[in-house]
């Protein structure tokens, strides 16, 4: 099958999250498996630097009066997958980020960005194709990619089947809907079994309305948004269209998370001997100007600091905690009033806590592998990648039980128990769990046959990807 993967971040060309390393680990997962798959991604200047051997393969315009566009090739680092990169540099040749300038905002011109980008993931897979190759499937991933089900819809010609993979229903991309006109949409589709979402243009709810296939990245994600309390107004839709949703569970890149062969490591290790584990722990703490201690539980966080994360919940119980004797490291960036209020919480606890505020990959390795215990107490988690580098790392998980926490980790209690899960949202809930992790993290034995079960546990790609070629076989 020829597989389009549409993507607005992959690792190592572009990151904010967990798309990235999705968008990289999944493709590659498919190629082994015998598919021909290629990436369509955003031509920003930071994949135009990083990308080595590029061609042009197309010029082409893809709205009336935008200027021409070009169609690059080339192979992904390490991977060798094809890329496919739409080079419009002046929608993505920008300083900062992806989706926003460097105080926060929004790009004011997001819609005709991924418009763009949705609109030529669509040609790619019609008898429009800019270059020789034409896609059966065109899987797409979040809002940035949701009009393309609807661009392919609106097609009359023979087209490619759409999958439109949610990642997180919170962002939706929603747009004046004044935006119709440029991007070439009829004003027929808006229309609640359409593109609009509450007076809006919306890209997710497109995307759920014309895909014809709709997957979440894990099973309990994918029944969650079906509620109203965690489907952020679609669960309508996905109600409705119950029979073509499913989950299925992400998977890490065992190439780049892998305690034996990680190359942020100076010590590396493995399940037969987690010595190494120890040494990796000291120079953290070295490093990052936390007092040197062997035994004092380390907890670790790497995440984007925003209401999804549950890390508010966490900055309430970290006072008692650190009274008792733990240490806490943070690398996160995300609202500002959660950096500050991490920030300060690092100033009055200094050698016991330590706070990085930016984007650093090095760091967020050498953490998975220096800490103890690693803290995720979601608010909602579709998938959550952290957790599953945590167990792949021998530093037990604590989680609350939502979304891929509760399908990728067993809690403790259980024979097979690789971390520890509590349920309710609330500081005390959180408490008593982290409580009860530092108490297992004291009975080494105990603590040891954890990281063991977490360490062992398959959590590679092969398996999901191959529910994901099943999908696209059902449908092409
Ligand atoms: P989400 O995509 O919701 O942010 P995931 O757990 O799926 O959550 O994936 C987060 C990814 O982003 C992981 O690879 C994690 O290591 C990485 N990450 C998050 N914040 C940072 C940061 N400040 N520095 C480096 N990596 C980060
Ligand atoms: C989103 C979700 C996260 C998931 C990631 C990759 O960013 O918040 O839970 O792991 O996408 O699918």
């Amino acid at each position: 099958m020829k597989i389009l993967f549409v993507t607005s971040e992959v690792h190592p060309l572009v990151k904010t999250g967990g798309l990235a390393d999705v968008s990289a680990a999944l493709p590659a997962a498919l190629q082994v498996l015998g598919e021909d798959v290629r990436l369509l991604i955003p031509g920003y200047s930071r994949v135009l630097e990083k990308l080595e051997n590029k061609r042009i393969v197309a010029s082409f315009s893809v709205f009336p009066g935008q200027p021409e566009v070009k169609l690059l090739s080339a192979k992904m680092p390490d991977t060798d997958v094809p890329v496919y990169v739409l080079d419009a540099p002046l929608y993505f040749c920008r300083v900062a980020g992806p989706y926003q300038y460097e105080l926060g905002g929004d790009w004011p011109d997001n819609a005709m960005r991924f418009g763009m980008l949705s609109k030529v993931a669509a040609m790619l897979g019609s008898a429009a194709s800019p270059v020789a190759w034409r896609a059966d499937i065109v899987h797409c991933n979040d809002w940035q990619s949701g009009l393309a089900p609807a661009y392919l819809h609106l097609n009359e010609d023979v087209h490619a089947k759409s999958v439109m993979t949610i990642h997180n229903i919170a962002f939706q991309g929603n747009f004046d809907r004044d935006w119709l006109e440029p991007l070439n949409l009829p004003q027929s589709c808006f229309d609640m079994h359409g593109v609009e979402f509450h007076g809006y243009l919306s890209f997710l709810k497109a995307g759920l309305h014309y895909a014809d296939r709709i997957v979440s990245v894990s099973p309990t994600y994918a029944r969650e948004i079906q509620t109203t309390e965690m489907g952020y107004g679609m669960q309508g839709l996905l109600t409705a269209r119950n029979g073509d949703v499913s989950g299925i569970l992400n998977g890490i890149d065992e190439n780049e998370w892998d305690p034996a062969t990680d190359k942020h490591l100076s010590a590396r290790y493995d399940s037969r001997d987690l010595t190494p584990k120890a040494d990796g722990k000291m120079a953290l703490q070295q490093r990052l100007g936390l007092e040197v201690k062997a035994r004092a539980p380390l907890l670790g966080v790497v995440s984007r600091l925003t209401y999804q994360k549950g890390l508010d919940m966490l900055l309430e119980c970290l006072p008692k905690l650190l009274d008792g004797g733990a240490q806490l490291v943070v690398l996160g960036s995300g609202e500002a009033d959660l950096e500050r209020r991490y920030q300060q919480l690092a100033q009055r606890y200094p050698g016991r806590v330590s706070v990085t505020v930016r984007f650093d990959e090095a760091l967020s390795h050498q953490i998975m592998a220096g800490a103890d215990i690693f803290l995720m107490p979601s608010r909602f988690e579709p998938c959550g990648l952290n957790q599953m580098y945590g167990m792949h790392y021998g530093t037990p998980p604590v989680v609350r039980r939502t979304g891929g926490l509760a399908d990728s980790v067993s809690d403790a209690s259980l024979e097979d128990g690789t971390g520890f899960m509590f349920d309710e949202a609330t500081p005390a809930a959180l408490y008593r769990t982290v409580v009860a992790a530092i108490d297992c993290y004291r009975d080494l034995p105990r603590f040891h046959s954890l990281q063991l079960n977490g360490m062992r546990r398959d959590v590679g790609w092969r398996a999901s990807a191959q529910k994901y070629i099943e999908l696209y076989r059902k449908i092409e």
